[in-house]
């Protein structure tokens, strides 16, 4: 991802990860002066989570990017929680000598010692005059605490223009609270959000909230929420991200009737704390994500040597009806497809003919993207990639069980972890003719975006350098009729 190409095992070709050692969450996404900002939740001394830093990075396409020093450090106020960053435009902050410039919002954090040890978060600013390379702290920080919780961080910060507010975002225990300010230092309570809806597995973290046109429509837009909940001992799935569709009106948000069912980003493992870029400018219009493909039941356990932590494919996310509801959709950006040069395209091949094919061209990072249709007779249909005699990541749909799944048991380095092996599935809506597939494969990695963009399924795998298989299969009666496009990088 970055201009030199890395041999480091794992290290992936074009997802970012830090130069070296330990990554968790984006933080701070913010675009400004043609350049997409990327802080991340950073420990620059080791390849485990320590005392927190934001790590900086900056791309003009998505894909390559420029490291930069850390932005922000630890202070006597504490660590660098995860936070977002703004285009304060108007100078509504006094910062800036009545120019635009940047604001970034974190989250201090503080382990009190003495007689009962607590932990102690409040929200507190920075802002940079030079597009981000250089960054002070505000003398006035924090600018909003708590007494009443111990989990009171991740702020996402966003201009309400119908209220002329800024509006706050904040993980509060296990719901969200919002508030708002005309400068983004003395804030007021909205509102709270999360008692008795959506899944409470662990403390909620890392909040987003956008609005979305449904289907392309500027006229017909609804709001979206992300919470990211936290990994608890008993839950298998670890770290995950749920969304929330509804109304906001600039203090509180109102769920649809969609939102009383619990709704995941991404049914693999790999994708939490994932929020969106602030400020893409309105001709562009897109809302972009990134999501930090870890999960923090094995992030530290994870095989890489000196650096650990890698993000997603950035990805435009999108509102559609699908199966008569609006669900939260999601495509690699169109970045991307610069990134890529078609290999081949198969049509009306016998499997036996494609697999022949794919042996020519033995990839270690390649995207495939598939239509199959659901014949009756078919029970099972997919690839396996990145095999040998012994490895072996199956990406697949089983059409009895309606479902698409990623199944990384056999798939290389598993042993770190006791949850890492295993198969990870979503449900398609029955009756399905066709499945759409695209799947990305990286060195370390694999992301499914199955239904043109309605489920992804995004999970780790440590594959050795020299397991390159790939075929596809198909289990059951009656002949295949598939499209098949395969792509390499640039
Ligand atoms: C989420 C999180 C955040 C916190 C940060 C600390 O992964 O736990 O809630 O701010 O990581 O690094």
């Amino acid at each position: 991802m970055s201009a030199v190409r890395n041999t480091e095992k794992y290290r992936p070709r074009f997802h970012f990860t830090p130069p070296a050692n330990w990554m968790n969450d984006p933080n701070g996404l913010v675009y400004f002066n043609g350049e997409y900002h990327l802080f991340y939740q950073h420990y620059p001394h080791g390849t485990k989570w320590g005392p927190m830093h934001w790590g900086h990075a900056v791309s003009r396409d998505l894909m390559t990017w420029e490291h930069l020093p850390v932005a922000l450090a630890p202070d006597e106020k504490g660590m660098i929680f995860s936070g977002s960053a703004v285009v304060d435009w108007h100078d509504t902050t006094g910062f800036f000598g009545g120019q635009p410039g940047l604001v970034a919002i974190f989250t201090h954090h503080e382990d009190q010692q003495g007689a009962a040890p607590r932990q102690k978060q409040s929200q507190s600013l920075a802002y940079s005059r030079d597009s981000g390379r250089t960054w002070v702290k505000f003398e006035g920080n924090p600018v909003l605490g708590s007494d009443e919780f111990a989990d009171f961080r991740d702020p996402k910060v966003f201009w309400h223009p119908d209220t002329r507010m800024w509006v706050m975002i904040l993980a509060c225990g296990r719901t969200v609270r919002l508030y708002r300010s005309p400068n983004l230092k003395e804030w007021s309570f909205c509102s709270e959000f999360g008692h008795g809806i959506g899944s409470h597995d662990g403390v909620w973290e890392c909040p987003d909230l956008f609005e979305l046109p449904v289907d392309g429509d500027r006229g017909k837009r609804t709001w979206v929420m992300l919470v990211s909940i936290a990994n608890e001992p008993g839950i298998p799935e670890g770290s995950r991200t749920q969304y929330f569709t509804g109304q906001f009106d600039g203090n509180t948000f109102v769920p649809d009737e969609a939102s009383r069912q619990v709704r995941w980003i991404d049914y693999g493992r790999d994708n939490y704390a994932g929020v969106s870029w602030s400020d893409i400018p309105e001709e562009d219009g897109r809302r972009i994500y990134v999501g930090w493909m870890n999960n923090w039941k094995y992030a530290d356990a994870t095989p890489t040597e000196s650096w650990r932590g890698a993000m997603t494919i950035p990805r435009e996310l999108a509102l559609e009806t699908r199966n008569r509801e609006v669900a939260l959709i999601q495509r690699p950006v169109k970045e991307w497809e610069a990134q890529r040069a078609l290999l081949f395209e198969a049509e009306g091949k016998s499997v036996g003919e494609l697999n022949a094919q794919f042996k020519e061209h033995p990839l270690e990072t390649y995207e495939i993207e598939a239509e199959f249709e659901l014949a009756e007779g078919i029970e099972a249909l997919g690839f396996k990639l990145r095999t040998s005699a012994s490895e072996e990541t199956v990406v697949g749909c089983s059409v009895k069980d309606q479902a698409v799944f990623v199944d990384r048991t056999r798939s290389g380095a598993v042993d770190f972890h006791e949850l890492f092996p295993g198969r990870h599935q979503a449900s398609l809506q029955p009756d399905l003719k066709r499945l759409h597939l695209r799947i990305i494969v990286d060195q370390a990695s694999v992301e499914v975006f199955a239904n043109d963009g309605q489920i992804a399924i995004t999970d780790l795998i440590y594959p050795s350098p020299d397991s390159l298989g790939l075929s596809l299969f198909c289990e059951g009666e009656g002949g295949l009729s598939y499209r098949v496009k395969m792509y390499k990088p640039i």
